[in-house]
């Protein structure tokens, strides 16, 4: 059945798509229209809605970061890391101009959204992140991670985010201050505090990051905020009880998970440190 030319028909009843409802035109093409056509998963709001209770019951998770995973055998991680008991997944999508580094886009988040249950955070290391927001909203993302140092007008594409029915994060590299952030904490459904210089995994946890989820925790506070706070880059079992005291309850980990033989070993223990210090 199905017509030949669609790569990923299924034989299950008829799906109904879910991202790209209602989002007008803009970037998402005819072909991704027809990819997401093939697979049902829940609206973005609602799996974000499912982490937040957890969040709220169990305290800080971890979110395991793809980039040094087995890209060969992706379905597969996918499938490990849900099993190990990941709550949801992290995307580095890098272009190779915003960092030195390229990775994946479009047709990688969309397998990834294909073979995962949990909710994914697509973390958008891309120069004009504002012209492929609603192309990854509808790919799957239900967080949608954007860099300050990226953006021309970060209120806009906040708000663009949320309306495309994605969480709107705001993440900000090691040498972005606190104040650059504040005038954009009132549209910020999370923000992500980058450990390490973004680009690579395995590098070595930078404290700067400490200070910053602290500020940032009392400014919600005070503020009356309800923004989540996320960090990402070096997170091991040396560092990830600091970050979760200092307030960050999204927390990114890559070589930690990954390069270990056990993953739910790897995640269970890292999640137990950071729930005893939060
Ligand atoms: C770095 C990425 C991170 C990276 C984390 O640019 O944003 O998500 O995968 O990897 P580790 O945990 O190894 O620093
Ligand atoms: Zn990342």
């Amino acid at each position: 059945m199905g017509r030949p030319d669609l790569p990923r028909v299924e034989t299950s009843p008829p799906p109904q798509p879910c991202y790209n409802v209602g989002h007008g035109s803009g970037h998402g093409s005819q072909r991704h229209k027809l990819l997401l056509r093939t697979h049902v998963n829940p609206p973005a709001g609602q799996a974000f809605d499912q982490l937040a209770a957890t969040l709220d019951a169990r305290g800080p998770v971890v979110l395991p970061a793809l980039l040094l995973c087995d890209f060969g055998h992706l379905a597969r991680e996918v499938e490990r890391l849900e099993s190990a008991g990941a709550a949801a997944l992290h995307l580095d999508v890098m272009d190779g101009r915003f960092v030195p580094q390229l990775t994946y886009g479009l047709v990688v988040v969309e397998a990834v959204r294909r073979a995962a249950k949990r909710p994914l955070e697509v973390h958008l290391m891309v120069e004009q992140p504002e012209t492929c927001v609603e192309a990854y909203a509808q790919a799957g993302a239900d967080i949608l991670t954007v860099h300050l140092e990226g953006l021309t007008d970060p209120r806009q594409t906040l708000k663009t985010i949320a309306s495309l029915g994605p969480r709107a994060h705001l993440a900000i590299s090691p040498g972005t201050p606190i104040d650059r952030i504040e005038p954009y904490l009132d549209v910020c459904d999370g923000v992500l505090v980058m450990s390490v210089e973004p680009g690579f995994g395995g590098q070595a946890f930078n404290p700067v990051a400490l200070a910053k989820l602290s500020q940032l925790a009392v400014l919600r506070s005070q503020r009356g905020d309800s923004f989540r706070l996320g960090v990402d880059g070096g997170i091991s079992t040396e560092t990830i009880g600091p970050v979760a005291a200092a307030g960050a309850e999204l927390i990114v980990a890559g070589s930690a998970v990954i390069r270990s033989h056990d993953y739910a070993k790897a995640i269970t223990e890292l999640e137990q440190l950071a729930r005893s210090a939060a």
